[in-house]
């Protein structure tokens, strides 16, 4: 049972204090009848609840799986950029929503945003170390020695110490483009691994979360709710070989379509 106030903010974009207002003034009934106690009791598997003669649905949890654009901020909040929150229709901007695992700014690709804290949990431990796919551009042309030198765990500067990397997977879709698979996320890992390698990631698109791909007619900015069952696809495995003929169907004229798209 949960209390009817606390059910309504949880399901739609108004606040406890609005809900609260909203009950009071006969706005909302509980199977058929209008209730005007927020703190009424309910079951939300069982009873059937309106808001202005408008049936609210019960998900316990919410997932959105977002196609972030390079731009953007990974925050649930900041003071002066655009956040990837920003990019939800007002009335998805629930409470308790976080993104779950980061983007860098210049990073476009595949983010989840759920108030689910167990399954965010779950999938960022280390311990299970999810799969990351990336196709980057690169300044320069791919080089084979890459593969060698990804798989030994490069070593990679924290502050004054260097760190090694776990042994990561690249193979190249086109001359200047490669897929890389990470097992962790340092920070600025993909761009700094490159750069150590002496070439330059120019653009960078997360496409694949252990065995979840995103969607292929996902726009940039668009996002999509998702069921907890394709959500927990990201605990699963892949391959490179599997995520690089996707991303070598779909994903590679990604930057092209942009500048084509722009102009
Ligand atoms: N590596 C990067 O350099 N940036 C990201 O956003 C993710 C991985």
């Amino acid at each position: 049972m949960m209390r009817l106030d606390r059910f309504l903010s949880g399901q739609t974009a108004l606040s406890r204090r609005e809900t609260g207002e909203a009950v009071r003034r006969g706005r909302v009934t509980v199977n058929g009848t209008p209730v005007r106690t927020p703190d009424a009791k309910i079951d939300p598997e069982k009873d059937t609840v309106t808001l202005d003669g408008t049936s609210v649905s019960y998900a316990a949890q919410h997932y959105f799986l977002l196609h972030k654009p390079a731009g953007v901020l990974t925050a649930a909040r900041d003071r002066s950029q655009k956040t990837v929150m920003d990019l939800l229709k007002p009335e998805d901007r629930l409470p308790g929503l976080f993104p779950c695992g980061r983007l860098d700014k210049d990073t476009s690709g595949l983010l989840l945003i759920t108030d689910d804290g167990a399954l965010t949990h779950r999938i960022l431990s280390p311990k299970h170390h999810i799969t990351k796919y990336y196709l980057a551009q690169l300044r320069d042309p791919y080089d084979p020695a890459y593969e060698a030198l990804f798989a030994s765990g490069m070593m990679l500067r924290e502050g004054a110490a260097e760190e090694p990397c776990r042994p990561a997977e690249v193979t190249q879709i086109g001359e200047r483009l490669a897929v890389i698979a990470l097992t962790e996320g340092k920070y600025h890992q993909v761009r700094r691994m490159f750069a150590a390698a002496g070439n330059f990631v120019e653009n960078l698109l997360r496409f694949q979360l252990g065995a979840l791909q995103m969607p292929v007619n996902l726009a940039q900015g668009a996002y999509l709710t998702v069921l907890p069952k394709d959500v927990e696809m990201m605990l699963k495995t892949s391959s490179i070989s599997y995520a690089a003929d996707y991303c070598r169907a779909y994903y590679s004229s990604y930057w092209i379509n942009e500048r084509a798209y722009l102009w």
